[in-house]
């Protein structure tokens, strides 16, 4: 049967880094991700995430997490699924949501990106 535990280190196609913990029995997990470009205007600091995957045994279970922004009044969520590459790699697929804070309800319309990342396994 194939797999699809995130468990480990990921780098997407930013550069950005993640370390996921141990996925619990129920699917679960936590981590830090180490995001590789910023909007905001302090120095970037690992940021823990937290987040839940299908524990389905077919290589293609869907996942999400949220990553709580340790430099950045921001909040990014992901979601995603997980495949098996050309050369049989784990290849994840995600679309994020990263909201930013803004300063009055008029603002609110500009407050959220969004956007496509690539994982690959690192190492
Ligand atoms: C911020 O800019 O306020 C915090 C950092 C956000 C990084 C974003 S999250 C979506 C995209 N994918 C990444 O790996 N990094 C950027």
């Amino acid at each position: 049967s194939l797999q699809c535990d995130l468990t480990g280190w990921w780098e997407n196609d930013l550069g950005s880094k993640m370390h996921v913990s141990k996925v619990d029995s129920q699917g679960n997990f936590s981590g830090k991700y180490y995001t590789a470009v910023s909007s905001a205007q302090k120095p970037i600091e690992p940021s823990p995430l937290i987040g839940s995957q299908h524990l389905d045994e077919d290589g293609q279970c869907t996942f999400g997490f949220t990553v709580n922004w340790k430099f950045s009044d921001s909040t990014a969520v992901f979601t995603g699924q997980c495949f098996a590459g050309e050369g049989g790699e784990e290849v994840l697929q995600s679309t994020w949501l990263l909201r930013e804070k803004v300063d009055s309800l008029p603002s609110d319309w500009k407050a959220t990106r969004t956007g496509h990342n690539v994982f690959t396994r690192l190492g």
